[in-house]
């Protein structure tokens, strides 16, 4: 057995199935870029007889146990998909109840985002948000933004669509941008998630085999890894399983060996 990495110290039970899993980590391939669309919340919360609203205060707690997490094990972006542009079809009472956690969430942890050096970026259409939301959104979003230990990019309102539309439009009204020579890259800068690199791993909660139109031109490699579990319960032993699974898998895009 290896010794527990030092970051987890004081993090991981000792003696624990989460120290176990964590001892089989190999550090040094750690995935740069993990995107998760928090699904289940709702069915979580039906299974105890509770309002949905009760399920999306819940995944706030594993919200944050990911967070830590992410970043003691040395994960650099961490994209969390909160709300998509369909989701307005929910009732307006849970939605407005979702901005309430949201922007309570904000005022509670934004100092531990100063102090743990993360950085905040919204992905998604802000403008659409309700405004105080959206002003909280701004205040953490400039507080950290010069943060550099881990990148939390929070997808709110968001659609990988309307993201690839959005991406045409502003294209399309730069004069220095030519038409023979635009190429991928040049391309993907013009995404909501311009200064990321790609996900190298796509988690989701909730057993559901699909992409809700999340990160579509962003996953093109990413290796997908889907539990079962509701958000809620979601917790580190989790997101330990799908690192070590993610470590087993052999990325070849599109070779016939293994690219480092
Ligand atoms: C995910 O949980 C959170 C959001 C989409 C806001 P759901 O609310 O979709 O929960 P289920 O899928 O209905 O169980
Ligand atoms: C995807 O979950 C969006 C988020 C997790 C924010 P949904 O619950 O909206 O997805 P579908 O409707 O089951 O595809
Ligand atoms: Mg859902």
């Amino acid at each position: 057995m290896f010794r527990m990495f030092k970051s987890l110290e004081g993090f991981i039970e000792p003696g624990s199935e989460e120290e176990r899993l964590a001892d089989e980590l190999d550090f040094s391939r750690i995935p740069r870029h993990v995107a998760v669309i928090m699904d289940g919340n709702g069915r979580w919360a039906h299974q105890r007889n509770l309002p949905r609203i009760e399920g999306h205060r819940a995944g706030a707690k594993s919200v944050r146990e990911i967070v830590e997490t992410s970043a003691r094990v040395g994960v650099k972006y961490l994209t969390l998909f909160a709300f998509s542009k369909e989701n307005w079809k929910r009732p307006k009472r849970e939605i407005s109840m979702l901005w309430g956690l949201l922007e309570d969430y904000l005022r509670k942890e934004s100092k531990t985002l100063v102090e743990k050096n993360f950085r905040l970026k919204v992905i998604g259409q802000k403008e659409e948000l309700p405004l105080s939301l959206r002003k909280e959104l701004d205040r953490v979003e400039e507080l950290t933004k010069n943060n550099s230990s881990m990148v939390i990019c929070m997808a709110l309102n968001y659609s990988g669509r309307t993201e690839i539309v959005d991406a045409v439009k502003k294209i399309l009204k730069e004069k220095d941008i030519r038409a023979d020579t635009l190429d991928e890259d040049e391309f993907s800068r013009h995404l909501y998630t311009g200064d990321l690199p790609d996900p190298d791993l796509l988690i989701r909660t909730s057993g559901e085999l699909r992409v809700s139109n999340f990160l579509l031109w962003q996953i093109a490699y990413a290796e997908i890894w889907i539990t079962p579990d509701y958000w809620p319960d979601f917790r580190k032993k989790h997101f330990l399983l799908a690192l070590l699974d993610f470590q087993k898998r052999e990325r070849r895009f599109g070779d016939i060996r293994p690219r480092k």
